[in-house]
């Protein structure tokens, strides 16, 4: 691409570049573009709506309002589609495609014209993929985000997706609602278009993604369907013509010390576990490592401040009112880095100095207040925990955090299907359910199984929460005591693969461990015995590439071929 800009960059090799400029522009003119038009900044914008996808359902308009804003400033908006991805319509995952939309989104700002970049995202995997490419792609980037949806209701009791539809699939498996009931409220789980509107992996993200820097400040929290949503993007695509002409690129931005505030916020909003992955993939990109033990140091020293479900009781329009990101950034200051440089071209201390005065609410809690003292989310070791496992304790029983008890292993998922609700499932309210190869390869995709539901005669009985491990992931909206990510996964020969019915297996959350408590001579025969599951025969296309190169949860389950070799980890 050299030094040039606009219509100039990137021209398709004809080996004569002369007429590779003057064919782009004969094309291009057909779309009714003036040479003045085609002599400003490009600033190109990614479409992400989808007949498949409520959480985007919006993207049209904030499509509109970027062009607005990139015209105001003098730029040239061309948008252009991507892939879409939402939760509920991706087989086997959406975590098994996010780095398909990486992928399309990265080679799609390389081959194409721009000098800039607005990314538009929302439902969970869709902002990850974004980050991902643009660390790649090393191109001016800025993110806007859907917004959460506006909460529901139903016979007076507010509803947001998903923490209440799991909720009420829970009351409904033993047997409290009946099938009409659970259908009536169902139709007010999502009354609005927008992203769960709870602190599940896409409000996480959102967060995560203005604490990075990649987004106008405030951009995180508004409600989809209000007006600001679409002036935050109108701005952006404003913003989105200086990055064009002066940067910074996302590899200024993204800097170890962003990645650490990105750690910290997490922790302090309580957000989705998933967002550990996706930070790890971001950063992978880059050469950073995100470091276990460090991000477990943050999180004995990260308060848990935002009082929202499926930890606490606030929907997202809650934090919105409260002010969205900016008094969590303002309560955390002294403790993140705040020379980071963000995407408006100043420090995220000016960009905190610069937040309106605070005004009273019940949402954001001060560092001298918190919901909780330690960290929502512990990163376990221990013979179980392999290369690490996590827990997000602030969505976990108290009294299971120092647990231990017997293993009812499943060994898939559908092994799980089949036996959960078993009238002669040998299972009691103190055991540990164990769900295997359910990670990166072997589910394939690492769905969000790892709320494995109380089986259907215990919930019967009342019982509303276990101790649960997989090498699963688990959605951001999901509530109760659940180990994650064992890595390496059961697939790949990690320890989940050695745990049999009746071993004991022991939590102490405190004292960050996960143990089997079977002896070492006796695993040692385990391990010997153990044959990997059949996998990847006959897979071609996009299927063999994902179960050939997927690395592990703790290298954010990209594929190995995407990621630097490391030459920083986070502070
Ligand atoms: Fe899209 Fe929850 S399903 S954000």
């Amino acid at each position: 691409m050299g030094g040039s800009k606009g219509m100039r960059r990137g021209l398709t090799r004809y080996g004569d570049e002369g007429f590779a400029l003057y064919l782009r522009k004969a094309f291009i003119k057909a779309l009714g573009y003036s040479e003045d038009a085609l002599e400003r900044p490009v600033v190109g914008i990614a479409d992400t709506s989808s007949g498949y996808n409520a959480c985007h359902a919006t993207v049209p308009q904030i499509v509109e309002a970027v062009e607005r804003g990139v015209l105001m400033a003098g730029g040239l908006p061309v948008s252009f589609p991507t892939i879409s991805l939402h939760e509920s319509f991706a087989w086997p995952t959406s975590m098994y495609l996010r780095n398909l939309m990486a992928m399309d989104t990265e080679e799609m700002l390389r081959a194409q014209p721009m000098d800039a970049a607005v990314l538009i995202g929302g439902c969970d995997k869709t902002v990850p993929a974004q980050l991902m490419a643009a660390a790649s792609a090393d191109l001016p980037a800025i993110l806007v985000v859907t917004g959460p949806m506006l909460p529901g209701s139903h016979r007076g009791e507010r509803l947001g997706a998903c923490t209440d539809c799991r909720r009420l699939w829970a009351r409904f498996r033993s047997g409290e609602l009946d099938d009409s009931e659970v259908a009536a409220a169902g139709a007010q789980l999502v009354p609005t278009a927008g992203t769960c509107g709870v602190m599940g992996t896409a409000s996480t993200m959102a967060c995560l993604t203005e604490a990075l820097g990649m987004m106008l400040p405030g951009g995180a929290a508004i409600p989809a369907v209000e007006a600001a949503r679409l002036r935050h993007a109108e701005a952006t695509g404003a913003r989105a013509v200086a990055l064009a002409e002066h940067g910074p690129t996302p590899g200024q931005i993204l800097t170890p010390a962003a990645f650490a505030n990105a750690l910290r916020v997490l922790l302090a909003v309580g957000g989705s576990t998933n967002a550990l992955i996706h930070l790890a993939a971001v950063a992978g990109r880059l050469g950073i490592a995100i470091d276990y033990d460090a991000f477990d140091r943050l999180g004995r020293e990260t308060p848990f401040l935002v009082d929202l479900k499926p930890s606490g009781r606030h929907y997202m329009d809650g934090l919105h009112r409260a002010g969205g990101l900016g008094p969590v950034l303002r309560a955390l200051a002294p403790r993140l880095d705040l020379g980071c440089l963000t995407v408006t071209g100043r420090a995220l201390g000016e960009e905190i100095e610069a937040l309106p005065p605070a005004w009273e609410q019940d949402v954001v809690r001060p560092l001298a207040d918190p919901l909780h003292e330690g960290g929502a989310i512990a990163v376990l070791s221990g013979n179980l925990a392999g290369d690490g496992a996590i827990i997000k304790q602030s969505a976990a029983s108290p009294a299971l955090l120092r647990h231990s008890g017997r293993a009812v292993v499943f060994d898939s998922l559908d092994d799980l299907a089949a036996r959960i609700d078993a009238p002669d499932l040998a299972a009691e309210p103190s055991d540990v359910l164990v769900l295997r190869n359910a990670g990166p390869k072997g589910a394939p995709g690492m769905p969000e199984a790892g709320y494995i539901p109380i089986p259907r005669k215990l919930a019967e009985k009342g019982v509303t929460d276990m101790l649960r491990i997989s090498d699963a992931r688990m959605s951001g909206t999901a509530f109760g005591t659940i180990v994650l990510h064992a890595s390496p996964e059961a697939a790949a020969g990690g320890p989940l693969a050695l745990v049999e019915d009746g071993d004991t297996i022991a939590l102490d959350v405190p004292g960050r461990t996960l143990t089997l408590d079977v002896p070492e001579d006796e695993l040692a025969r385990r391990r010997a015995a153990w044959t990997p599951p059949v996998m990847g025969e006959g897979l071609t296309g996009y299927r063999r590439l994902y179960h050939d190169t997927v690395l592990q949860a703790p290298q954010g389950c990209d594929f190995d071929f995407q990621v630097r070799p490391v030459t920083a980890r986070t502070p």
